[in-house]
């Protein structure tokens, strides 16, 4: 590939789901035309982790997370699932434990809340088990979700996807040399804290995503959203930053790379 191309990852996305179904194809060639050199496919569930590892198989710019989102925490996970998670990351095109974290936006029930708490640790146990980094969701449990990190994942790091908290927490995860992860939010009229927060922290702890199809940024915003628009994200950034978009394509690439050990 010529090396003067703009290269781009995508750290967050979910095509495995079923509104990708009729042209999986597709979306995986436009992102390459878009300059994406990997996207990261993240699980939610067990079913959807499996999906995330297949994909990995049939497309070479795929790459996978596999665990439980917060959501979809119903129990603890079994020493059955914890077995295969870890099976799978074995495997040299998964390259993290992703998505888990704490979400209590829905989730007002204290004992659900508690047991989204153990599910979140025991899957940090085990990325520290298998020397991974992990993608971290976390929905207004911004005190939790810190408070378990400092706590229970020493010496793991990882990304808080779909940043949405303070410029203090943003600073509190760059003391962990964590990273934070902007997506379509970053380019909404109501996007509240997030352009300051872009333009205090380092180019150096941010990564690009879509968390796709959800979030499209503008100009798609409302539309399904995709690998390629990550583009769009990375352009409000070079605007916010006054950087040049290849400066943020580079180094946001870079970071990707680095943390998710993407070659
Ligand atoms: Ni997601």
């Amino acid at each position: 590939m010529d090396d003067n191309v703009m290269k781009l990852i995508d750290t967050h996305a979910h095509i495995d789901v079923d509104r990708f179904d009729e042209d999986r194809d597709q979306v995986v060639a436009r992102a390459r035309e878009a300059g994406l050199v990997a996207i990261v496919n993240m699980g939610d569930t067990m079913e959807s982790s499996l999906r995330s590892v297949k994909l990995t198989q049939q497309y070479d710019l795929l790459y996978a997370g596999v665990g439980i989102h917060p959501e979809e925490a119903k129990a603890l996970v079994t020493q059955n699932e914890m077995d295969q998670l870890a099976k799978w990351t074995e495997m040299d095109k998964v390259i993290a434990i992703g998505e888990i974290g704490l979400d209590y936006y829905w989730c007002k029930d204290a004992e659900l809340r508690e047991l989204q708490r153990q599910v979140f640790i025991q899957q940090l146990d085990l990325a520290k088990q298998m020397h991974l980094p992990v993608c971290v969701h976390n929905r207004d449990a911004h005190g939790d979700t810190l408070e378990i990190l400092k706590r229970e994942a020493k010496g793991v790091r990882g990304v808080m996807h779909c940043f949405s908290g303070s410029l203090e927490m943003a600073k509190e995860l760059l003391k962990l040399d964590w990273f934070i992860g902007v997506d379509g939010p970053l380019t909404f009229k109501n996007a509240a804290k997030l352009p300051e927060i872009v333009q205090a922290v380092p180019l150096e702890s941010i990564l690009v995503e879509t968390d796709c199809p959800y979030m499209a940024p503008v100009p798609m915003r409302g539309k399904r959203n995709e690998p390629a628009f990550v583009l769009h994200v990375a352009e409000k950034l070079a605007q916010l930053r006054g950087e040049s978009l290849e400066k943020i394509a580079e180094q946001t690439t870079k970071n990707a790379q680095e943390l998710y050990k993407i070659k």
